[in-house]
């Protein structure tokens, strides 16, 4: 109220400062108002971070070439848990890619879904190697590890996802989530696999 100071030195001013503290009264009550709206549906809605876990992982019609050449299949079970009360989450975009010594190794998505309010979902991901060619110390590493009868491997995947409260929906959010280490065995039977808590950044 600094600016209204010299206002006070003539009644008309006096008026004038009068409507500048009420004005500012005003403004203050609306940015303490819209404030506690905020905490409000912040405390009703109570945000809860979304939780992704692989729970299953192996690898399938394996074959390394001498030159380096990997064919394989890989099947990895996706948790997708969503603790929220009151918030669903649009997934517009999910692109995965699967990683062996910081090689990409398999791409592959999630088409398009709509995970409700306090959901768990468990997405069977079927990817491959099609004829893809390993670094000479890459190959190397997988062939120990393949005696081994496990490789460890890295799930990471990116989404384009919005949130929704009631009938508001969000602007889009990248979310990077990485799954590591995976201990992925060479079979079908998943005994004695690790669930992997995968971590999210958002
Ligand atoms: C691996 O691939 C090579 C070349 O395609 C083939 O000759 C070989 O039999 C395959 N090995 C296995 C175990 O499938
Ligand atoms: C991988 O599969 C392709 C055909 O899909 C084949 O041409 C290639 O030889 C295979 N490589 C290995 C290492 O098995
Ligand atoms: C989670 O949501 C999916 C898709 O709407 C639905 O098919 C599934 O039954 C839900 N699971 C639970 C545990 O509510």
């Amino acid at each position: 109220m600094a600016n209204a100071k010299p206002m006070t030195q003539n009644p008309v001013g006096e008026t004038h400062s009068n409507l500048f503290r009420i004005i500012a009264i005003v403004l203050l009550a609306l940015v303490v108002l819209v404030g506690l709206t905020i905490l409000i549906i912040w405390l009703t809605v109570k945000p809860k971070k979304l939780v992704y876990s692989i729970d299953d992982g192996s690898i399938h019609n394996y074959n390394l070439s001498n030159a380096n050449h990997l064919n394989a299949t890989y099947n990895f079970i996706l948790r997708a848990y969503n603790p929220n009360k009151k918030v669903s989450v649009y997934y517009d975009k999910v692109d995965i890619a699967v990683l062996y010594d910081d090689d990409t190794i398999s791409r592959g998505t999630i088409d398009p879904f709509h995970q409700p309010k306090r959901n768990a979902t468990r997405f069977k991901l079927n990817l491959a190697s099609h004829d893809v060619s390993l670094r000479e110390e890459v190959a190397r590493d997988l062939k120990v590890e393949r005696s081994s009868g496990r490789v460890e491997m890295v799930v990471n995947f990116k989404a384009r996802i919005r949130f929704k409260v009631g009938a508001w929906k969000s602007r889009h959010y990248h979310m990077k989530v990485s799954c590591a280490p995976i201990m992925v065995h060479f079979s079908t039977s998943s005994k004695g696999f690790q669930r992997t808590i995968c971590d999210v950044d958002i």
